[in-house]
């Protein structure tokens, strides 16, 4: 896939975190997910690609943009085909009460290549580059933090382990606790705290516990470009999420996802951008009247390359868009 595409992914992501910001703190999820929603799928249409969504707002008849199959990008003749995975709000409460750590994201793949992961929940852990390899799902907590400890030469107490703050995490942080390590809870967003492993001054050394699948596989892919890893597990917690997993191809949910399985090969991109602020980056900002300032990443994992985009918008100039 031609490089600059990803550069233009930003813009998607832009577009996403603007609609969002306008609904920032005014206590409406839903009309915050549905400016992001509208801004993302626009600015696709500008972008040479022959895209389907794979991961998205739902099923067809669930969501009216971004659903699961919709086609989405120029489509010309000769436009690269690909596989779209989109979250225009990772962190729709976040928005809509005014809290940190809301970004919008996307990752794209050559078609075939991302996992159709079913809207559950999966039971997670990414660390960043000098721990890949060294933990894994299937062990304890305590084993992963001394496999951790030695991979990043700190002691366990030095270790820092991020978690979403729920209920259901509650053996974990026991385990956790009794390790020795510190816990970093989050509200909202576990893409942006997996990501936040595979850059030493976040302080966040591990992500771990259960969020929702089709946000794994997002973070699969960008901990793929970054060089960290990721493990996963579905978790259908009745026969109906049982059979959602069968139709998407998913006969065996118990088995552990590795990155590869969650996305194939060495050509995914990955763009994000804030639209509060978090540990990865700043959220939407408005500077003047019809002017905001947007904060983003790009990166793909054939070459590793990590870009920072501060853009500066003239809101006025871009009456289409729902922001
Ligand atoms: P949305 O904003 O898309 O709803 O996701 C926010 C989020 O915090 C994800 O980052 C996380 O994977 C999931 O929700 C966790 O789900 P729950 O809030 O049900 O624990």
């Amino acid at each position: 896939m031609d490089r600059n595409l990803g550069l233009n992914l930003a813009r998607v992501t832009e577009a996403a975190a603007l609609g969002a910001a306008k609904h920032y703190g005014r206590g409406d999820k839903n009309v915050a997910d549905g400016a992001a929603v509208d801004s993302m799928r626009k600015m696709f249409d500008t972008m040479d690609i022959n895209g389907v969504v794979v991961i998205g707002e739902g099923e067809m008849d669930e969501a009216p943009m971004l659903y699961i199959g919709e086609e989405v990008g120029l489509r010309k003749p000769d436009s690269p085909e690909v596989d779209i995975a989109v979250d225009p709000i990772d962190g729709t409460t976040a928005t809509a009460k005014g809290l940190s750590n809301a970004i919008a994201i996307l990752a794209m793949a050559p078609r075939g290549c991302l996992l159709h992961a079913p809207d559950m929940y999966m039971d997670k852990i990414a660390v960043g580059p000098k721990a890949k390899g060294k933990v894994d799902l299937d062990k304890s907590m305590s084993e992963n933090l001394e496999a951790l400890s030695k991979a990043l030469n700190k002691d366990i107490s030095e270790l820092t382990v991020a978690m979403l703050d729920r209920d259901r995490h509650s053996k974990l942080i026991t385990e956790t606790r009794e390790a020795g390590a510190r816990i970093k809870m989050f509200s909202d967003g576990d893409v942006a705290a997996a990501i936040a492993t595979c850059f030493e001054d976040s302080g966040i050394d591990i992500m771990v516990g259960s969020g929702g699948a089709p946000e794994g596989v997002i973070a699969a892919a960008a901990l793929k470009c970054l060089g960290g890893d990721f493990q996963g597990r579905l978790l259908p917690e009745n026969g109906e999420e049982q059979e959602r997993c069968s139709k998407m191809g998913i006969s065996d949910c118990s088995i552990k996802l590795t990155m590869d399985d969650l996305v194939k090969g060495n050509d995914v991109y990955f763009a994000a951008t804030g639209i509060s602020d978090g540990d990865l980056l700043k959220g939407v900002t408005f500077i003047e009247k019809n002017v905001a300032k947007t904060h983003s990443m790009v990166t793909r994992s054939e070459t590793g390359t990590v870009r920072f985009i501060e853009a500066i918008h003239k809101l006025d100039k871009k009456p289409d868009y729902a922001y």
